[in-house]
């Protein structure tokens, strides 16, 4: 069978990885990897290659996707999801590996009703909020690239006694942003998921600064659209002198982590078996240490929620 892989949505460190993966394994198991280029508009556009090992070497330290990714508008567009199809049929593609978020799987979703194409998700995002999986492709290595900034503002801001208000990513979800303030040690952590209790944190630091706190570190999920808002708080209400750090793109990017190389093997392995024993169209999911699978209904159905004992641990204020 012609089993092809493909990138879609925001990239994540570990797709190579993966990518390598597929061609090795495909191979394997007596089948012949193809890529398509630059996610959906690649596809739309028949950027469809045969790959080889040659395609695949060197690759497995380096972040980002040789194979490419995008946003497609177009992918919106019956006509374009029709060329999409009519490419895949001209190569005799027989299935698909989505490297993607729930967006991404949701577009091959509609694809697959249309069409009749078999497709299997991985979970790549470094956003982590995909339903029925505890671990998408990438996080590890966002959540490093972060814990790395923050140290690096921490000595700052202690010796200029100041505060910081961090933005990290994630879109909707907070995941991100609390297991940074956990491991980072943060003063006041703000997501999506929870309300800040401004009134608590406001009482709270006020008497730590009288007994000595020298600086505070706010970490702020772009969710929450509140990081400017965290930073006027913190001028205003507690006087002191602030400074914001978007950390922005530079969390999707690097070397993926031990991780993010690891994890991404079984996930392939999991989502090639899939595609040959074929019986329905669906996501490969990492829950509780092990690979399973989820029909593309309960994951696009359903949201991702963060850990409790994540949330307990970060003790937010009632
Ligand atoms: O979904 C991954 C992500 O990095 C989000 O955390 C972020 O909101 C978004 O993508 C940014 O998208 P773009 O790269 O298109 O600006």
């Amino acid at each position: 069978m012609k089993l092809a892989i493909m990138g879609s949505g925001g990239d994540a460190p570990g797709m190579n990885p993966a990518i390598k993966r597929f061609v090795e394994y495909a191979k394997e198991r007596g089948h012949e990897p193809y890529f398509i280029y630059d996610g959906l508009e690649g596809l739309i556009d028949g950027k469809i290659e045969r790959a080889s090992y040659k395609d695949v070497a060197g690759i497995i330290h380096r972040g980002g996707a040789i194979i490419g990714s995008s946003r497609s508008k177009r992918f919106y567009e019956k006509r374009y999801r029709e060329q999409a199809y009519k490419n895949l049929q001209k190569q005799g593609i027989a299935g698909i590996v989505v490297l993607g978020g729930d967006g991404s799987f949701r577009a091959l979703d509609v694809l697959s009703r249309e069409f009749e194409i078999k497709f299997v998700g991985i979970p790549t995002t470094i956003d982590n909020d995909i339903y029925g999986t505890d671990y998408c492709i990438g996080v590890d290595t966002a959540l490093n690239v972060i814990r790395d900034a923050v140290d690096k503002i921490r000595d700052t801001a202690s010796t200029f006694s100041r505060a910081f208000v961090v933005e990290t990513m994630g879109r909707e979800c907070g995941y991100l942003a609390a297991v940074t303030a956990l491991t980072s040690g943060a003063e006041v952590c703000v997501i999506p998921e929870v309300e800040f209790n401004i009134k608590a944190a406001t009482r709270i630091l006020k008497e730590e600064i009288e007994n000595g706190r020298r600086y505070v570190l706010a970490i702020v999920a772009e969710g929450t659209k509140r990081t400017k808002g965290i930073a006027a708080w913190l001028e205003e209400d507690l006087d002191m002198e602030t400074r914001i750090t978007v950390l922005g793109h530079i969390q999707r990017g690097g070397n993926p982590t031990v991780k993010d190389r690891l994890i991404p093997f079984g996930f392939v392995v999991e989502a090639v078996n899939r595609l040959i024993e074929f019986k329905k169209n669906g996501v490969v999911t990492y829950k509780d240490g092990k690979y399973g699978f989820l029909d593309i209904e309960t994951v696009t159905k359903n949201r991702y929620q963060i850990d409790p004992d994540i949330l307990k641990l970060l003790n937010f204020l009632d």
